[in-house]
């Protein structure tokens, strides 16, 4: 199997794709209609991976998944809304490429994926490299998993974007917030945080320390753990970016290799 350096992965962030506070939870149609627009532009091997934003964030914080001491059924318990949510989210978002003529189809982790402790212990991959020879667009998304630990954990989208980059040798992770990408503070608590364009062995200790968890509703680390799992990923050649997907035309500006504001990582 060839895998895969002209392969490109794209998160998009739940913050963007879905109005994060509303309860029930609901999708950001004006950024999904354009975002699918900016994903057609490009051609080549393409996973798109889905943060869980409202739909992800509020139910599993509703059933324990914030704390590391919830009971096992409370966690068991909440397997079938997430997953509702989710599943709600990707189809809704497959529609949206598919309307764009991109030939996507969901990969839901849940159906194959195992955790341990929270961490990957088993992802097969095999469907999502025959998806992509296929000349499908796989897209995939943060969701619940079995825990071999802890009954039932969750797997963020940047942890899938991280693993998939490694396992099928992507060239390119494109990682998509509401913010310009990394700055020196919470840019909302603090307005005049300064954007910080590229994140290398010189600076990335004093950056670390400086960046934590998004929100309280936020059940999977924030920038702080995507940071982490990025400046690994960063030890392989490839171009991983962070940057505002909120802005229009700068995800096709990336997908193009052409310049504009984001952070970028380097080992
Ligand atoms: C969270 O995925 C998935 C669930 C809560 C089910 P992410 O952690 O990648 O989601 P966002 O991008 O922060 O919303």
């Amino acid at each position: 199997m060839i895998l895969l350096k002209s392969l490109t992965i794209v998160k998009l962030g739940g913050s963007v794709i879905t109005h994060k506070d509303a309860t029930p939870p609901k999708l950001n149609d004006t950024n999904l209609a354009r975002i699918a627009k900016e994903l057609k532009t490009h051609s080549g091997e393409l996973i798109i991976v889905l943060g869980g934003g409202a739909h992800g964030h509020q139910a599993a914080h509703l059933h324990g998944y914030a704390n590391p001491n919830s009971p096992k059924d409370q966690l068991l318990k909440g397997i079938p809304p997430i997953r509702h949510n989710m599943s709600n989210l990707s189809s809704s978002v497959e529609s949206y490429l598919n309307r764009e003529g991109i030939p996507a189809v969901v990969i839901s982790p849940f159906t194959t994926v195992t955790l341990k402790n929270g961490m990957i212990h088993s992802y097969p991959t095999n469907i999502i490299k025959k998806s992509i020879e296929s000349e499908l667009v796989v897209v995939t998304h943060g969701d619940v998993c079995f825990d071999i630990e802890r009954a039932a954990s969750i797997l963020s989208g940047d942890t899938i974007a991280v693993y998939l980059a490694k396992e099928l040798n992507a060239g390119k992770v494109l990682i998509g917030t509401d913010v310009d990408g990394v700055l020196d503070d919470n840019p909302k608590i603090n307005p005049s945080a300064k954007h910080i364009p590229l994140i290398n062995q010189e600076n990335k200790e004093i950056i670390l320390s400086k960046t934590g968890p998004s929100t309280n509703t936020d059940v999977t680390g924030g920038m702080s753990k995507k940071l982490t799992e990025l400046l690994e990923l960063s030890k392989q050649d490839k171009e991983i970016i962070i940057f505002n997907l909120t802005v229009p035309g700068r995800l096709e500006l990336l997908l193009r290799n052409e310049p504009t504001i984001c952070t970028r990582i380097q080992s």
